[in-house]
């Protein structure tokens, strides 16, 4: 597989980078790794930190909602998973993926990327091309999270397999200028473990307000596919544990944990 080189991570400079941030300690750096999120699931107890970061230039068996296979190629994208204590209910963990989302769209714009949006729940787009991707699973022990991001940050769109061409998206299609890993990796950082903290307060509110200002489809229709059903409705909201709530076109409104939306577009082609 051919080596892109755009901007090669030097781990001690990153390390010495996150020196001063609550997240991205111990960082495991590797050139070639299955899984990030699998790397930090499989850390023996001892070794577990909160905040511990790794890092991948290239991920073998990346892996997505849905058990979806998550590709790449080396040195195009940015692949970490941070490993935390959650402590909390399970029913607050979804909180944590959308304000991850929430921090993703915040690097993006400081970045210079006008109106990134979130698809909910894991999905950040740029225009309507998906650019990131988030996974929140287990950890190692009952009570600890793994969060994994995947950022498509060098891609062209023929870097992207022929099914995804037209969905796919990648910072360097959405601004063609020079785009820095580890500068995306720092400002993400930095953002969200002030979200962390926002979430460990059980400061929900802003959470779900910092999200709302920025999803792709609210007050828009939708068809929501869950369990291989495909639900029809308007979106209307987040609930208070980032659960969707539909009108459906009954007029029933129902509350979704998880799911896929599809926005639907109209054509008016004659
Ligand atoms: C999705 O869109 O379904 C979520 C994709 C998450 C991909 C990231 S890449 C880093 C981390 N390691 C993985 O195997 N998956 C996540």
């Amino acid at each position: 597989m051919t080596r892109v080189s755009h901007d090669p991570f030097d781990p001690q400079r990153l390390a010495q980078r996150l020196k001063g941030l609550a997240l991205g300690h111990p960082l495991y750096y590797f050139e070639t790794m299955d899984s990030t999120n699998g790397f930090l699931r499989a850390l023996p107890a001892e070794q577990f930190r909160t905040g511990a970061l790794a890092l991948a230039d290239h991920q073998t068996k990346g892996h997505g909602r849905f058990d979806r296979r998550w590709c790449d190629a080396p040195g195009q994208s940015l692949l970490f998973s941070i490993l935390f204590e959650a402590g909390e209910p399970p029913s607050r963990w979804s909180l944590v993926t959308l304000g991850a989302a929430v921090s993703v769209c915040r690097t993006l714009e400081r970045h210079g990327i006008a109106e990134p949006r979130i698809r909910w729940p894991n999905d950040v787009l740029v225009g309507d091309r998906k650019v990131c991707g988030i996974l929140t699973e287990k950890g190692p022990t009952p009570t600890t999270l793994v969060l994994g991001v995947g950022l498509n940050v060098h891609q062209r769109t023929e870097d992207f397999p022929p099914a995804l061409r037209q969905s796919a998206g990648s910072l360097r299609l959405a601004a063609e200028r020079p785009w820095n890993r580890e500068d995306l990796l720092v400002a993400f950082l930095t953002d969200f473990q002030t979200v962390y903290r926002q979430w460990q307060e059980g400061q929900d509110a802003a959470i779900l307000g910092d999200c709302r200002q920025r999803m792709s489809t609210l007050g828009r229709p939708v068809y929501f596919h869950s369990h291989g059903r495909r639900v029809e409705g308007v979106v209307m909201d987040l609930d208070l544990d980032g659960s969707l709530v539909l009108r459906e076109p009954t007029g029933i409104v129902s509350r979704w944990h998880s799911g896929e939306v599809e926005e639907i577009r109209w054509s008016f082609e004659s």
